[in-house]
């Protein structure tokens, strides 16, 4: 396999070979970009703060929310981390929401997925404020989004688009096959790619558990993303030489040793004929991340009316 790690910077040097979209480098850069914006902020007397709020036992949960306080505190946003006992009634975590929508000092509201059945997420969604929606799922901000007047772009499909510009990847004209349909990854990446924008322009196929053939359509692909949770369900064989790939997917598999985590992609055997391909872990994953800061330090920036420029 011709196979080499590069530095984002050195792409273009490097056609002869697969190269690896490093997700770690560029959310790094994006992080240490964010943190003029933030002192900018700081600066008129207000910290940008992000409020978490947990409502479930799973360690992996524990573990994300952890991971975005310590991104936070890298680039100066300040944190609340609010934990509510997944047994509790649905009202308690309203009313908590409620509160944080109505205290300035919160910018940002996540409440962390999954949630207990006995709540309805919908409604959860649809109760933050939609100024606060940095992770953009209400209504209002999805409808913006599709209108072409993004207020928040969802953090995975945003993070993708900058992953896709910073490898010097041209959506315009291209052919995209997204395959998931979800409303967290899915349909806010084929909305992205469709606008009329920088990293738009694209023409996308959006698949789905019910596609007929699939590998007929990753086939024609210049673009695959693979968003459907199913571990290394794409391989060489489904595609064609010179294809982007960028994995969404994170599946905890079992092994001989005990488990690992793979993508949606048979990284080997893609990577065979990609031209460019993102790494599971290490791709996608971190810029998820530094996009919940970058949709943070913006909604501190509209309530303070602070003007920055985003990286
Ligand atoms: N790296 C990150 O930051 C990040 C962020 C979010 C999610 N993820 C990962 O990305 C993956 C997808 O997440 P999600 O939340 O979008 O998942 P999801 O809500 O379960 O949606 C999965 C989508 O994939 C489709 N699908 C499932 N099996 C398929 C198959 N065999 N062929 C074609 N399509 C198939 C489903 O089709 P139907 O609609 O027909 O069921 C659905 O639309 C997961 O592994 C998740 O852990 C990663």
């Amino acid at each position: 396999m011709r196979f080499k790690y590069v530095a984002v910077e050195y792409f273009c040097m490097t056609q002869t070979q697969t190269r690896l979209i490093d997700g770690t480098e560029v959310a790094a850069s994006i992080r240490s970009e964010l943190i003029s914006s933030v002192r900018r902020i700081d600066n008129t007397g207000t910290t940008p703060q992000l409020a978490t709020v947990l409502m479930n036992d799973d360690p992996a949960s524990q573990t994300y929310v952890s991971m975005k306080h310590d991104d936070c505190e890298e680039v100066g946003i300040a944190t609340r981390d609010i934990e509510i006992d997944p047994e509790a009634p649905a009202a308690e975590l309203f009313d908590t929401v409620d509160e944080l929508n109505a205290d300035p000092s919160v910018h940002g509201v996540l409440v962390q997925m999954p949630l207990p059945d006995h709540v309805d997420e919908r409604e959860v969604l649809r109760r933050v404020d939609p100024k606060k929606d940095v992770d953009g799922f209400h209504p209002e901000n999805v409808g913006r989004l599709v209108a072409g007047q993004a207020r928040y772009k969802p953090c995975t499909p945003h993070g993708i688009q900058k992953l896709l510009t910073a490898a010097n990847v041209e959506t315009e004209g291209a052919d995209v096959v997204v395959i998931g349909r979800s409303n967290i990854v899915g349909k806010p990446m084929a909305n992205l790619l469709i606008q009329k924008t920088d990293g738009g322009n694209a023409t996308v196929t959006v698949c789905h558990s019910r596609s007929d053939d699939l590998a007929s359509k990753t086939r024609t692909a210049d673009i695959v993303i693979a968003a459907a949770g199913v571990p290394e369900m794409i391989d060489g064989d489904m595609l064609s030489s010179g294809v982007v790939i960028i994995d969404v997917g994170i599946n905890r598999v079992e092994t001989e040793t005990g488990s690992e985590l793979v993508g949606d992609v048979a990284f080997e055997s893609a990577a065979e004929k990609a031209d460019a391909i993102t790494p599971v872990p290490g791709g996608v994953g971190p810029m998820t991340r530094a996009m919940l800061l970058w949709n943070t330090v913006k909604a501190a920036a509209v309530a303070t009316e602070v003007s920055i420029e985003l990286p």
